[in-house]
């Protein structure tokens, strides 16, 4: 019996010393997350709907019914898109490329990303984004603001991060556990997902309408006798939409591609920027990567021209400094290709009429826009 008594003790010993050994062990390890994550159902979720105000001359902003605008949702997006923790070493921010000043692009040609990797074309203004929903990009490769937010994450020249690893960061981070509850009242860290951040970022994104510049006061008649155009920008504006009564008459003809509200058809076309006597000789096929028809190669998506002021350097690669390297392209004609758009034809274009179209060009700044504190950092 005593025989049984001390072995069953010395085992017991050996036993609780391993014990102890584990738990010493478990201690020193990295503290990993409890697989279960943190229970967020004590934290508020009271969603109120958000409606997007616009101008009274622009349609409503289209919203996709599986992301309806929150106004917590909205909140949680713009901290993720000014929030450099999206990116592998948390030194860039959906911002560093899209800054309000600039009207939401950024003033290098190409744009930089982590460890200062130069891109391959320009970053895009985000003005009015929320009414492109049907091709996004300079060659409209993606269709929703919401699918357009996966790609930059994982961009090896934008924020090379991984999705993986952006969520795990996220569901580790006790104020965005409660943001992402307030938005989408999910019950636990562990269902934040991609889904969500990029439906936070479009709901964000849906909110940047630019649409009190004085080309709206004065072209859609809001009765703000102040914001008419000058007799300068009226010769301006009538030199961008006239049609000559003989159409094959030389002129600028701007408003075939870049009109109305939004200032951009929203098509693809190939406006001259370079020599490419056969189809395949462009070094960016732009829409044609996308679509596969050589006769799309070197056409890109026509942009805004909605505080164009400030979104320099121009064209989907950067290639023009400033708008009046901009207006000499477009007088000049343009590069031959097959597939050169048939309104790109070469106008004289004398200094005053320049100064004139400049002077318009202007007056699709925005500044209420680009100094909105509802669109600034929230941090
Ligand atoms: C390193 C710079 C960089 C970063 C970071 C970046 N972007 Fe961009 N963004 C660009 C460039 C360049 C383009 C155009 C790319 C192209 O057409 O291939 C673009 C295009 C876009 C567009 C398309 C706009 C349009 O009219 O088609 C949206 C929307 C956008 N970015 C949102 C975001 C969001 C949201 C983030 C953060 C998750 C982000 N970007 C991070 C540079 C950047
Ligand atoms: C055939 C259609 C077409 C016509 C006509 C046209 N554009 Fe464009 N415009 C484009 C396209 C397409 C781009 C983008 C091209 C690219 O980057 O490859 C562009 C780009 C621009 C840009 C650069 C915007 C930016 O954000 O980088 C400016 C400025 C501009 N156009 C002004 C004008 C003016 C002024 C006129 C009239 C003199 C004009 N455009 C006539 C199609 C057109």
């Amino acid at each position: 019996m005593m025989e049984f008594w001390r072995c069953c003790k010395k085992g017991a010993v050996i036993i609780s010393s391993l014990l102890m050994l584990l738990v010493i062990f478990a201690a020193c390890e990295e503290p990993d997350p409890p697989a279960f994550g943190e229970d967020l159902s004590s934290f508020p979720y009271n969603p109120q709907a958000y409606s997007i105000e616009v101008p009274q001359h622009f349609n409503p902003v289209p919203v996709p019914a599986n992301n309806p605008m929150t106004t917590d949702g909205v909140a949680l997006g713009r901290y993720l898109f000014y929030d450099p923790i999206l990116s592998v070493d948390s030194t860039i921010s959906c911002a560093s490329c899209h800054k309000q000043a600039f009207a939401f692009s950024d003033n290098s040609a190409l744009s930089i990303g982590v460890g200062d990797t130069e891109g391959i074309r320009n970053s895009m203004s985000l003005a009015n984004v929320g009414f492109y929903d049907d091709g996004l990009f300079w060659d409209g490769r993606v269709g929703t603001l919401e699918e357009q937010s996966l790609h930059p994450i994982e961009d090896p020249l934008e924020m090379k991060d991984t999705w993986s690893n952006v969520e795990d960061k996220l569901r580790r981070h006790p104020d965005y556990q409660k943001r992402f509850r307030a938005a989408f009242g999910i019950e636990n860290s562990n269902e934040i997902t991609r889904d969500l951040v990029t439906k936070a970022l479009a709901q964000f994104e849906r909110t940047l309408i630019s649409g009190t510049a004085k080309y709206d006061f004065s072209e859609f008649d809001w009765g703000q006798d102040q914001q008419f155009f000058s007799s300068a920008e009226l010769r301006g504006r009538n030199l961008f939409f006239d049609e000559p009564s003989d159409p094959n008459a030389p002129h600028p003809g701007c408003s075939h591609c870049h009109t109305s509200v939004l200032l951009t058809t929203n098509e693809y076309s190939n406006n001259g920027l370079d020599e490419a006597p056969e189809l395949t000789e462009f070094d960016d096929k732009g829409r044609g990567a996308v679509t596969g028809y050589l006769i799309d190669n070197g056409k890109f998506r026509v942009p805004t021209l909605r505080n164009v002021e400030l979104t320099a350097p121009y064209m989907h690669d950067g290639r023009f400094e400033t708008l009046e390297e901009v207006l000499d392209h477009y007088s000049s004609g343009g590069h031959y290709a097959p597939n050169l758009d048939a309104n790109i034809t070469a106008f004289p274009l004398t200094a005053e009429q320049k100064s004139d179209l400049l002077a318009f060009l202007k007056t699709m700044t925005d500044t209420d826009f680009v100094e909105n504190p509802a669109f600034s950092s929230p941090f």
